[in-house]
C-alpha cells in the first residue's frame, strides 16, 4: 500500500479529538494504527468511496476504534502483547476447545464457573458460548436473532457474570469464543423497531422495499436457506407496509452493508466484544452479508473486502482477538475466506474445516475413504499461519455440500451417492444404525442436510433401543474414532457439548411451538447432570466415551507435531477403508490411521515407508503399545472402526 501524506494527517487531526496520549500509553495503538492506515481506507474506499456519507462514517470508524483502545481493560491490553508474543498463539495443540449453550448445559452464567472444574477434567480449555445476547424467546434461532448486541438475555445472567466468568476461566488459562452475528438483526433488534415505525434513516439499515420488483430480482439467484420453515428471501412487514430481506427466517432482517453506518455500528459491537474478553470472534454467517442481484448474493467479493476490514482494524485496536470466519460453503469458497492475493492469511484466521467434517461423515456411511481424499486439494491450501476449527458434530446440521466432481472423482454418481448419504444417515435404510433426520429438504432441487447427535448418528440410540450390547460397543468404537481423526488433523478441535457423554438425539423440542419447526434443535441435548456424574462409574457408556476423550485430548496436547504448522500429508491408500495422514515437524511424527469401515483392515507397511525413513518400531500412543513395523508385503491389521495414532520410536 503506498503511504498518503494527506491521509495520515486528515488521521492525525482527527485522533486530535479523541484524547490520545499517542506518545505515551496509547503509543502501540496509534503506531499500530499508522501503519495499517492505508489498507484500511484503500479497502473501506473500495465499498463506501462513492458513498454520500462515506467520508464523514470513515472519520466516525477512527473515533470508534481510538474509543475502543480506549476503554480496553489493562489486563486485556496485557494479554494482547503477550499472544503477540507467541506469534499465532491460537494454532497450538495446546488447545481443546468445546461448544455449549449455556442454559442447556447448566441454567445460567453463574453456574458455569462451577462447571470448570468439569472441563479441566476433560482437558477442555477453549469455550465457545452459543449465543447469550438478548434475543426473543420463540423467534430466536437459538440466539442467532439478536435485539441487542450490549445486553446479556436475562434468561443467562447479565454482563457483569459474563466478565467473571471470563475472568475465572482466564485465571485457569482458558479461552472464550463468542458470535457477533454478522448479517441480520432479529426484527425486533432497536433499529429495525424503528425502521417499522417508518424511520427513512433505520429503513436504510436494512433492505425494505415497496414493491416486489428488486425482491422478485433477488429471490430469481438467490437459494433458500431454510426452504421448509422459511421459503423465499423476503417478508411483508404490515407495519410499514414493506417487503424486508430476510434470508434465514422471517423474523431474522439482513443489514443494509451498502450502507456505511451499518458497517461502523457493527464494527463497534465487534469492540465490544473484544473489550470483553473474547479471545476468538465468531463471525455468523458472514458468506451472506453483500446481496446483489443477478447473483446467489453468497461469497460476493464485497463480502471479503468487508471481513478484511474488519481483520485490520481489529488486529490495530484489539489484536489479541482471532476472527473465525462460519461460512459453511462450498470448498473452494470457504478457502477464500482465509484471504486470497495481498490479503492471504489476512482475513479469518479460522474457518470451519466443514467440507472436511461432512466427508468424515461421508466416510462412516460407505467405509470408503476415497471421496474425503478427492477433496484434500482444496482442503490443503489453507494458508499458513491460519487454522481450521476441526469438528465432528456442531449445533447446526451436516451439509453434503461438497462438489460433484469430488463424488464423480470415484466412479460414483452424485445424485445416488448423497441420497444414499441421506437415507443411511435419516434411518430410512433399513440395515442403517444410525438415527438422524432430514433437514431443510429442498423439494425444487432435491437438497437436504442432516441432523442428529453424534451418539445417535453413530449408532448408539438403535442400539440402546435394541438393547444390543455388541452394536452398543461398536457405536462407541465409531464415535471415538471419529473424534480422534478430526483431533489430530490440525487446528483447533471443539467438540460438542453432550457429545463427551454420548448423548443420544432428543426429541422434546418436538413439543416446544418455538422449536418445533426447527429440528436441529433433537441435537442440541439439556444436559442432565445425573447422567453426566456417571463419567466416574467404571463400565458406563458415559465413563467409556468421557475416559477415551480424556485420553485423545491429553495425547493432543503432548504432541507438538498436532499443532497446525499446515504439516499434514495424506498417506496414498492402499486400502480404501483407511483414511491415514501423517503430521510432521521436523524429526517428530505422528501417523492418525483410522479404519471407517465395519470389517478388519489390512494395511500394507509400505504406507509408512512412501514418506520417508522409518524407524522398526512405532509407539502407539492409543494403546500404549510399541508395534514392529513389518516387510511391505506384510500388513497392519486394523480393527473395525479401530484406530492408531503412532509416534516412530527414536532409536
Ligand atoms: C449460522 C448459525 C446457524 C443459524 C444461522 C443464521 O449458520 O450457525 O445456527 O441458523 O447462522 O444466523
Amino acid at each position: 500500500m503506498t503511504f498518503d501524506q494527506n491521509l495520515h494527517e486528515q488521521v492525525n487531526h482527527i485522533l486530535s479529538t479523541c484524547n490520545l496520549d499517542t506518545n505515551g500509553k496509547d503509543n502501540l495503538f496509534y503506531a499500530r494504527l499508522m501503519s495499517d492506515i492505508d489498507t484500511i481506507f484503500h479497502l473501506y474506499k473500495e465499498i463506501y468511496g462513492n458513498h454520500p456519507n462515506g467520508q464523514q462514517q470513515f472519520e466516525a470508524l477512527i473515533i470508534t476504534m481510538a474509543n475502543a483502545f480506549k476503554q480496553r481493560g489493562a489486563d486485556l491490553k496485557n494479554r494482547d502483547e503477550e499472544k503477540a508474543d507467541q506469534g499465532r498463539w491460537f494454532i497450538s495443540n495446546e488447545l481443546m476447545g468445546m461448544s455449549l449453550y449455556v442454559d442447556r448445559f447448566c441454567g445460567n452464567l453463574q453456574e458455569l464457573p462451577k462447571k470448570l472444574n468439569y472441563f479441566e477434567k476433560l482437558g477442555v480449555n477453549f469455550l465457545h458460548l452459543m449465543p447469550i445476547f438478548e434475543s426473543p424467546a420463540g423467534e430466536s434461532d437459538g440466539g442467532y436473532a439478536v435485539s441487542n448486541f450490549r445486553k446479556v438475555d436475562d434468561r443467562f445472567g447479565n454482563l457483569e457474570d459474563l466478565i467473571s466468568l471470563r475472568k475465572d476461566m482466564q485465571k485457569k488459562g482458558m479461552y472464550m469464543m463468542l458470535d457477533i452475528v454478522l448479517n441480520h438483526t432479529s426484527h425486533r433488534h432497536e433499529w429495525a423497531e424503528k425502521a417499522k415505525a417508518g424511520d427513512p434513516y433505520y429503513q436504510d439499515y436494512f433492505y425494505m422495499y415497496d414493491n416486489r420488483w428488486l425482491p422478485n430480482q433477488f429471490d430469481e439467484k438467490m437459494p433458500d436457506i431454510f426452504p421448509e420453515s422459511a421459503p423465499g428471501n423476503f417478508t411483508f412487514n404490515q407495519e410499514c407496509n414493506k417487503w424486508v430481506m430476510t434470508v434465514f427466517h422471517n423474523y431474522q432482517w439482513d443489514l443494509n452493508y451498502t450502507n456505511p453506518v451499518v458497517f461502523r455500528e457493527m464494527l463497534d459491537n465487534i469492540l465490544f466484544y473484544a473489550n470483553l474478553g473474547v479471545d476468538v470472534l465468531r463471525i455468523d454467517a458472514p458468506a451472506f452479508i453483500w446481496k446483489q442481484t443477478g447473483t446467489s448474493s453468497q461469497n460476493l467479493p464485497q463480502a471479503h473486502t468487508l471481513l478484511r476490514l474488519i481483520k485490520q482494524c481489529v488486529m490495530v485496536t484489539t489484536p489479541g482477538m482471532a476472527l473465525l470466519g462460519e461460512a459453511i460453503v462450498a470448498p473452494k469458497e470457504i478457502m477464500k475466506y482465509f484471504g486470497t492475493g495481498a490479503f492471504t492469511a489476512k482475513e479469518c484466521d479460522f474457518a470451519y474445516n466443514a467440507t472436511h467434517m461432512a466427508l468424515q461423515w461421508d466416510m462412516l456411511a460407505t467405509g470408503d475413504t476415497r471421496v474425503m481424499l478427492a477433496a484434500q486439494h482444496e482442503i490443503l491450501q489453507k494458508p499458513f499461519g491460519t487454522s481450521w476449527i476441526n469438528y465432528t458434530r456442531c449445533h447446526d446440521d451436516i451439509g453434503l455440500g461438497y462438489d460433484d466432481y469430488m463424488i464423480e472423482h470415484t466412479g460414483k454418481n452424485p445424485y445416488e451417492h448423497r441420497q444414499y448419504l441421506k437415507n443411511y444417515y435419516s434411518g430410512a435404510l433399513w440395515d442403517s444404525p444410525a438415527r438422524g433426520a432430514l433437514f431443510s429438504s429442498n423439494p425444487k432441487t432435491g437438497d437436504a442436510r442432516i441432523s442428529g447427535s453424534l451418539a445417535s448418528l453413530c449408532g448408539l440410540e438403535k442400539a440402546l433401543y435394541e438393547n444390543n450390547e455388541p452394536q452398543i460397543e461398536l457405536s462407541i468404537k465409531k464415535i471415538i474414532m471419529m473424534q480422534a481423526h478430526s483431533i489430530f488433523l490440525g487446528g483447533l478441535p471443539i467438540l460438542f457439548y453432550g457429545d463427551e457423554v454420548g448423548y443420544t438425539n432428543d426429541y422434546s423440542y418436538q413439543q416446544d411451538p418455538g422449536k418445533s419447526y426447527d429440528n436441529r434443535w433433537m441435537h442440541r441435548p439439556n444436559i442432565n447432570w445425573d447422567k453426566n456424574s456417571r463419567v466416574d462409574v467404571e463400565g458406563t457408556i458415559e465413563n467409556k466415551v468421557f475416559a477415551s476423550m480424556q485420553k485423545l485430548i491429553s495425547i493432543r496436547k503432548k504432541l507438538k507435531v498436532v499443532a497446525d504448522q499446515s504439516n499434514l500429508t495424506w498417506l496414498t491408500p492402499h486400502n480404501i477403508h483407511v483414511a491415514g495422514y501423517l503430521r510432521t515437524d521436523g524429526e517428530n511424527k505422528l501417523y492418525c490411521i483410522c479404519n471407517f469401515s465395519n470389517q478388519a483392515a489390512y494395511l500394507t507397511w509400505y504406507a509408512f515407508k512412501e514418506h520417508g525413513f522409518i524407524s522398526s518400531k512405532l509407539f502407539d500412543h492409543w494403546s500404549e503399545k510399541e508395534i514392529n513395523v513389518g516387510y511391505d508385503h506384510e500388513h497392519l491389521i486394523i480393527e473395525p472402526y479401530g484406530f492408531y495414532l503412532f509416534e516412530p520410536v527414536k532409536q
